[in-house]
């Protein structure tokens, strides 16, 4: 099933207010991949409402060496000129530039015993083996990742580090027991640009 995004929102909204009398229906509504604005941002949105100062910014690259950049969140104040855009089943970024960014979900040697890991905004074309580029779509939650070779979806993490501003991490849900206190679970909705 294929629904347009200007229908997220409102969809989000009626799973809430109909959540009561959940029928298959709805279910097989709130299950459908959705398709993304053209260009956007990607907006934090906390789940955890306690952490509400992880709440309304935005995925932003923090450069941090040639074609290499972490996901940081940033106020839109802020915003460092980081769209985003879909490009088959890559999140890719327009840092205006001719170089093709995306978004990397970092490998970890130790997948059995982790819980989160770094989210990088990287060049595609050199850091193609530095962790999943591709697998990316969106639902009523916000974006989504399905990588290759990991067993199950990721959730996100926005958490406190060592740029001195948020930082996204990707979560394998499976470890997931307790998050330290800097960091909220977030989901990341796209807001046309
Ligand atoms: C939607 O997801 C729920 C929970 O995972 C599942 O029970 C249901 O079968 C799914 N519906 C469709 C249409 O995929
Ligand atoms: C979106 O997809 C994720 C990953 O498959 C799933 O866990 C989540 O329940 C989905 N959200 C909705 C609203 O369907
Ligand atoms: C924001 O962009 C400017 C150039 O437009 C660059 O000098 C600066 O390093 C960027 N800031 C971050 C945090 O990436
Ligand atoms: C989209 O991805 C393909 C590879 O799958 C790449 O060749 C193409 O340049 C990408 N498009 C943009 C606009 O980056």
């Amino acid at each position: 099933m294929h629904i347009t995004l200007s229908a997220l929102l409102s969809l989000a909204h009626l799973s809430l207010t109909l959540a009561a009398t959940t029928s298959n229906a709805i279910s097989s509504i709130a299950n459908a991949t959705l398709t993304p604005p053209i260009r956007y941002y990607l907006k934090t949105s906390v789940i955890d409402d306690d952490d509400s100062d992880k709440n309304d910014l935005y995925v932003t690259s923090w450069h941090t060496g040639a074609g290499f950049g972490d996901a940081t969140l940033r106020p839109f104040s802020t915003l460092n000129k980081t769209v985003g855009f879909l490009n088959d089943t890559r999140q890719q970024f327009d840092l205006y530039t001719s170089i093709t960014y995306g978004m990397i979900m970092a490998p970890s040697d130790n997948l059995e015993h982790v819980a989160w890991n770094f989210v990088r905004i990287n060049d595609l074309a050199s850091n193609a083996g530095d962790g999943s580029m591709s697998g990316f779509f969106f639902n009523a939650s916000g974006l989504q990742w399905e990588g290759e070779g990991v067993w199950m979806s990721a959730g996100w993490l926005a958490c406190d580090w060592w740029h001195g501003v948020p930082q996204l991490f990707w979560v394998f849900s499976r470890h997931l027991t307790s998050i330290p206190s800097s960091c909220a679970i977030v989901e990341l909705l796209p807001f046309a640009v």
